[in-house]
């Protein structure tokens, strides 16, 4: 299970309102992306997800259970690297099955299968500082996959990649959520990347961050991204990005 709900959730930050009243329910099992202009509050209500902050108004729950401090059924990718950079590849990667109490070779085993599967292999005793922006990502992917989450939050987590790397971590991506089952909440600035991977995009409104459309992307997996049907949602949800990107830049 891994159905998150937000009910009334906003943000203040020392009397500046980033986030407002977001309401927003993710299913067991359901893709959601988040898009938005930046600043209009996408990290902030990631980081109340994972229960790295708390609303100022308003409640987050996992599976009924409210999200108060820590949340460690979640797994999170962030925008920066958040990697130990005294541990290797493979001790970044098992940091999560570690905390949880699972034995050594077993870990081990866990790593090294999300290891080969971000492409990282021969990279396993390597340290943060020694690999590429690129690969630093990856490894804060393989962390969050390994912790076997029941919800993956995710903040542009492919932002940084070449674009042939981004499609393929892409394919991997929906083949890990379909077959752990995981649900997912995943930012990203591309209209191209969340009409290939989720069930439902939330546009959100220039600051502060309200939902301001909620598309369905009706669309059988796996999915051509050139298809009339993802061509048409595209449009769509460009021209609702874009009135609110518009309307942030007139804020400044
Ligand atoms: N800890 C904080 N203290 C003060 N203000 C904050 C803090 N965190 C976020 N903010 C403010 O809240 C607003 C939303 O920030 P947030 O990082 O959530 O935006 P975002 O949608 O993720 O933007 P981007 O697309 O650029 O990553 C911004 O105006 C930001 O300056
Ligand atoms: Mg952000």
């Amino acid at each position: 299970m891994g159905r998150l709900i937000l009910k009334g959730v906003s943000r203040k930050f020392n009397g500046f309102l980033a986030v407002s009243d977001v309401n927003l329910e993710i299913a067991d099992g359901e893709f959601v992306c988040l898009l938005g202009p930046s600043g209009c509050g996408k990290t902030t209500i990631l980081r109340l997800a994972a229960g790295l902050d708390a609303p100022t108004e308003g409640e987050l729950f996992l599976d009924s259970k409210k999200i108060e401090g820590v949340n460690d059924e979640c797994g999170f990718v962030f925008q920066e690297y958040v990697l130990f950079p005294w541990r290797t590849v493979k001790g970044n990667i098992e940091f999560g099955p570690e905390m949880k109490g699972i034995r050594k070779e077993e870990r081990e085993q866990i790593a090294l299968h999300y290891i080969d599967l971000v492409g990282l292999k021969g990279f396993e005793n390597h340290y943060p500082h020694e690999l590429s922006g690129g690969m630093k990502q990856r490894v804060g992917i393989a962390r969050a996959y390994a912790n076997s989450p029941k919800l993956l939050l995710m903040d542009e987590p492919f932002g940084a990649l070449d674009a042939q790397t981004r499609n393929l971590m892409q394919g991997e991506l929906l083949r890990i959520w379909q077959e752990e089952h995981i649900s997912a909440l995943f930012v990203t600035h591309s209209v191209d990347e969340a009409v290939y991977l989720a069930d439902r995009v939330m546009v959100m409104s220039a600051r502060p961050g309200m939902v301001k459309d909620i598309f369905e992307i009706d669309i059988p997996r796996p999915r051509v991204r050139t298809s009339p049907e993802a061509n048409e949602l595209r449009d769509a949800i460009l021209k609702s990005l874009g009135t609110e990107i518009k309307r942030a830049a007139s804020l400044k």
